[in-house]
């Protein structure tokens, strides 16, 4: 990346959180309410949008194929889309910076139109996988050119008459049943995705928000069956988007770790797709609750209130509670660190195809701040002792926003501060975390923070 630069940035021991706090926009809603709004005809009002890199790369890329999005005084995001097949062929490449969801979803929805698009991405997102997109949507009509290994850059032509498919899911991930399912909006029949894992369900949401007829069939073993008719129109509307889980789990193991801490974080996102962290840290002894639930946009809703007793216990994380807390291992790995006795996570390959290998990348900080464990082909072993780890390490983060921002939260309890080598990459989710976490009582110092958008 040109003019990158890197930000170093240290945390120190903090007092007891406290607070009622918000955390920004959920990613994955804010990204879908962006895109969706550009698939209807006529005005889409999105509020409490996150204003993160990586969402703002979903808004240009939109708007270099023609949606019209402004951004008012008012904090109101408002989308004027294209209607279904009008996205136009644009000539420039589009730049998705870190944004794996950006470009998975795109590739999905320009694969459904006879246009050609080319994506590229910084040096995190072109060395991820695409195969897992680019598979199914050869079969819908589009092809594509890719570099070595199906990675960006990447030109897709999209199909000229898409086909409805089904397609059973062979790793569970919402960005591949995404895809297909927004490659559909222009086919003619039904497209079927048969995911064998519960993933996030926001694209179901969001489409039936938007007036939509998409049917969530249970098949056996928790297997769901996704169906969607093409060729529906889609009806503007109004998003108001919730806070995000995957956001609000810095805090919440913030303040369980901190001793005497009690933070709510209000207007939450608790889709039971995305709270396996928080049925984790109840298992681990935590004391959370979920209060003022209410469905928003098709979203269930709530204020999470936590209260920190600085003790928490090691446990064996179920390996079919994977989807729902996907993102949030890194943060886990925190509080594992911290906890008494042996937290066992297996099953998680899919951590190594991040933003970063997030298993080696917290398998190395944890071990450069003193935690005990065994890191294997697919599984991470901590041995907490019941209390903080020695700390005093510079961890590399490798682009990665949640690797970063973990190891802030690790440096507010132990013996030595703990610095990380960059916190720019925060931005693409989190633009506000280190004012955000100070306030409530962090001791984060950073030069430079936080980093100018690149893009508004
Ligand atoms: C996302 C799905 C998940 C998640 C990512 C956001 C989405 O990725 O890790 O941060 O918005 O659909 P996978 O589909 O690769 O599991």
């Amino acid at each position: 990346m040109d003019n990158y630069t890197k930000t170093e940035t240290i945390s120190a021991k903090s007092k007891a959180l406290s607070g009622q706090i918000k955390v920004p926009g959920d990613k994955s809603i804010s990204h879908r309410a962006l895109m969706l709004g550009a698939m209807a005809v006529g005005e889409t009002i999105i509020s409490n949008l996150l204003e993160g890199e990586d969402v703002l790369h979903t808004a240009e890329a939109m708007r270099k194929m023609g949606a019209k999005i402004s951004h008012g005084s008012d904090g109101l995001w408002r989308v004027h889309g294209v209607g279904i097949g009008g996205l136009k062929e644009t000539n420039s490449v589009l730049d998705m910076g870190n944004s794996g969801t950006s470009t998975r979803l795109l590739m999905g929805l320009v694969s459904g139109q006879p246009i050609t698009t080319t994506f590229t991405g910084d040096a995190s997102l072109t060395k991820r996988p695409m195969n897992r997109v680019i598979n199914p949507l050869e079969m819908m009509g589009a092809s594509f050119m890719a570099q070595d290994g199906g990675r960006l850059p990447i030109t897709v032509k999209g199909a000229q008459n898409p086909l409805a498919i089904e397609y059973t899911l062979p790793v569970a991930s919402a960005q591949v049943k995404s895809a297909i399912l927004l490659a559909g909006l222009n086919a003619r029949g039904q497209t079927t995705v048969i995911e064998t894992h519960a993933t996030r369900d926001h694209t179901e949401n969001m489409l039936r928000h938007f007036g939509v007829n998409v049917i969530t069939e249970n098949l056996e073993n928790g297997a769901k069956a996704i169906h969607l008719t093409g060729q529906q129109d889609l009806m503007p509307c109004a998003v108001d988007v919730p806070g995000d889980p995957s956001s609000a789990a810095f805090p919440v193991i913030a303040a369980l770790i901190n001793e005497g801490s009690d933070i709510t974080i209000s207007n939450m996102g608790i889709n039971e797709t995305r709270i396996g962290l928080y049925t984790t840290l109840r298992e681990m002894g935590a004391d959370i609750t979920f209060e003022n639930q209410k469905m928003q946009a098709g979203e269930l809703i709530a204020d999470i209130r936590v209260k920190g007793t600085g003790s928490l216990k090691g446990i064996d994380v179920p390996e079919d509670r994977i989807p729902s807390m996907i993102d949030e291992f890194p943060i886990l790995c925190v509080a594992a660190s911290m906890a008494q006795g042996t937290t066992k996570m297996t099953g998680l390959s899919e951590l190594r195809v991040k933003e970063s290998d997030r298993l080696l990348m917290m398998a190395k900080g944890l071990h450069a701040c003193g935690v005990d464990l065994e890191m294997g082909e697919d599984s991470l072993v901590i041995k907490g002792k019941g209390k903080p780890c020695i700390g005093g390490a510079c961890v590399e983060t490798a682009l990665d926003h949640r690797i970063a921002m973990s190891f802030l939260i690790l440096g507010s309890i132990t013996d030595e501060p703990v610095s990380i080598d960059d916190a720019a990459p925060i931005a693409t989710s989190f633009p506000n975390f280190i004012e955000l976490m100070n306030d409530i009582g962090l001791n984060i110092t950073s030069a430079g923070y936080p980093p100018i958008p690149a893009l508004g």
